[in-house]
């Protein structure tokens, strides 16, 4: 089985803060991420697709098709907005990046049924790195 991944960058702000949770509270849990005024992070979406090649082109699927996708899906809705607000996925969800994978995933999935249905290959990894140092994953068997 073949993979393709492929990095899409973004940058969106965020405040981590639970609107079930005292001001101290979600300050205990959520430190500096809970400043009332937010913080912005460089993320970097990373999509993984597998399936078989096509025998005509080679690939498992023009490149310039999963960008429109991710693009439409995804970057469109995230990129220079703040998950808090802008977002209507993120509505009534702690904007973690945990959460975010999730939503972003739950997007492609919608996307890649409607645009990609019955070509063999599958979408299978939603990876964000929040920071050099944070990276969440998505996986679908
Ligand atoms: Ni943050």
């Amino acid at each position: 089985m073949l993979r393709l991944s492929k990095r899409y960058p973004f940058s969106a702000s965020h405040r981590l803060h639970s609107s079930e949770l005292s001001e101290q509270e979600n300050a205990r849990l959520f430190g500096k991420c809970n400043n009332p005024f937010g913080h912005g992070h460089n993320y970097v979406l990373e999509v993984g697709v597998c399936g078989e090649a096509d025998p005509e082109s080679g690939m498992l699927l023009p490149r310039a098709e999963l960008d429109r996708l991710v693009r439409k899906a995804v970057l469109d809705k995230v990129d220079h907005a703040n998950l808090n607000a802008d977002v209507a996925g993120m509505r009534g969800l702690v904007p973690t990046t945990e959460n975010l994978a999730l939503v972003i995933g739950r997007w492609l999935r919608e996307a890649w049924e409607k645009e990609f249905d019955g070509r063999p290959v599958r979408l299978d990894r939603v990876r964000i790195e929040e920071t050099a140092r944070n990276t969440f994953e998505v996986t679908y068997g």
